[in-house]
């Protein structure tokens, strides 16, 4: 039985009828741009996320430059990231002219390395993104801590977590932002690309909304320049229905990584994911180390392996961000943060979403364990 690494139609077929309604709705209705759909749907998100504001916008990354946008990030203000995530994290700082200051992460919990991070602080940092990597918060206290200390804007990455929960809290709502992306393949997906932004503060929120209307305020006169960043109506009908599920999307992933976790834990050639203190991973990836991390050998053989079997699998991220050709003038080198360097040549993500049978998630993980 082939296992894919994801499957969107098993989930559309669940929710068909009530997708379809929705969609019909809004065609009916033809209220495309913003309106009472996305009105309806930032105020149920902020419900579920516990926030005062839920700002719908066109993707994650465009959450992430609004953010910084709003806060005033600048060239020559200097946030740090951690090197070991997705792009569009460090991306963003640099789509604005700032420099982004690349720190390690933690080889258990693949989210940001506080003891590095502080080592990176200087005169010019302006803010700090932790990233939480795969599902699983980072540790938020300690940020805010080290924010404290050095008043810096904390902007949360929450684009593979939404519904994570660290200590009680929502992934992204402990700080002064936090960002969502509801790319298909996410754990709560649009049909295409969506992202959303989640503050407690009501100027922040006042900010980012206006920037996300090109500044008009009202309609065609421009307070500031902004860019056209909305969140459209057909995602946001498509992404009402989906929240509604996703709690039990969310428990049936805790579920199969447990029973991932149950085959993994203690093996030798293979370290299974660990999740932190405090924390409710919502495992938007099943992630394993495979090897030392000296050479991507023993995880590219693993990767064969699966592919030859029907297994389905990737890597999340094969290059650190620091070691990005476009990030190649901040003269960050090979070395320099060796855990993030060690993580893109071992990591590999098992198939994961809530419609897999324990019968897949069984031949997922015998074709693993018949591969190392
Ligand atoms: C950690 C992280 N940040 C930001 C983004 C950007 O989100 P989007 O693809 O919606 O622009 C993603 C999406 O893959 C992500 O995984």
């Amino acid at each position: 039985m082939p296992v894919p690494v994801m499957n969107l139609k098993a989930q559309y077929a669940t929710i068909k009828s009530e997708i379809d309604a929705a969609v019909a709705d809004l065609f009916t209705n033809q209220s495309f741009i913003l309106g009472p759909i996305v009105d309806g749907f930032e105020k149920e998100a902020a419900a579920y996320l516990g926030t005062k504001h839920a700002i719908g916008v066109d993707s994650g990354s465009d959450a992430l430059l609004l953010c910084l946008w709003a806060m005033g990030i600048k060239p020559g203000d200097e946030v740090i990231v951690p090197a070991f995530t997705y792009f569009a994290t460090a991306g963003a700082v640099a789509r604005l002219g700032a420099t982004p200051v690349f720190c390690d992460v933690e080889a258990d919990s693949f989210n940001i390395d506080l003891k590095d991070a502080a080592k990176r602080v200087t005169k010019k940092t302006r803010a700090i993104m932790p990233v939480d990597l795969y599902g699983q918060c980072a540790d938020m206290e300690g940020v805010a801590k080290l924010a404290q200390a050095h008043n810096l804007t904390v902007i949360e990455d929450a684009a593979q977590a939404f519904g994570a929960s660290r200590n009680g809290k929502k992934a992204g709502t402990s700080c002064h932002f936090g960002i969502y992306s509801f790319y298909p393949t996410k754990n709560l997906g649009g049909a295409g690309d969506g992202g959303m932004v989640s503050t407690n503060d009501d100027a922040l929120a006042d900010m980012v909304k206006l920037l996300h209307t090109h500044g008009e305020r009202p309609r065609y006169f421009n307070k500031v320049v902004g860019m056209c960043g909305r969140l459209d109506a057909i995602q946001a009908a498509v992404l009402r229905v989906k929240l509604k599920h996703l709690d039990q999307w969310n428990s049936r992933r805790a579920e199969i990584a447990k029973l991932y976790d149950k085959r993994f834990t203690g093996h030798k050639k293979i370290k299974a994911p660990v999740v932190s203190r405090g924390n409710t991973h919502i495992y938007h990836q099943y992630t394993l180390q495979v090897g030392d991390g000296a050479s991507t050998k023993p995880r590219d053989e693993l990767i064969a392996k699966l592919t030859e079997k029907g297994v389905g699998s990737m890597i999340y991220y094969p290059v650190s961000l620091h070691r990005q050709e476009c990030f190649a003038h901040l003269g960050q080198k090979e070395g320099t943060l060796p855990v993030s360097e060690r993580l893109s040549r071992s990591v590999v993500s098992l198939p994961m979403y809530p419609e897999m049978t324990d019968a897949q998630v069984n031949e997922a993980a015998e074709a693993v364990l018949a591969s190392v």
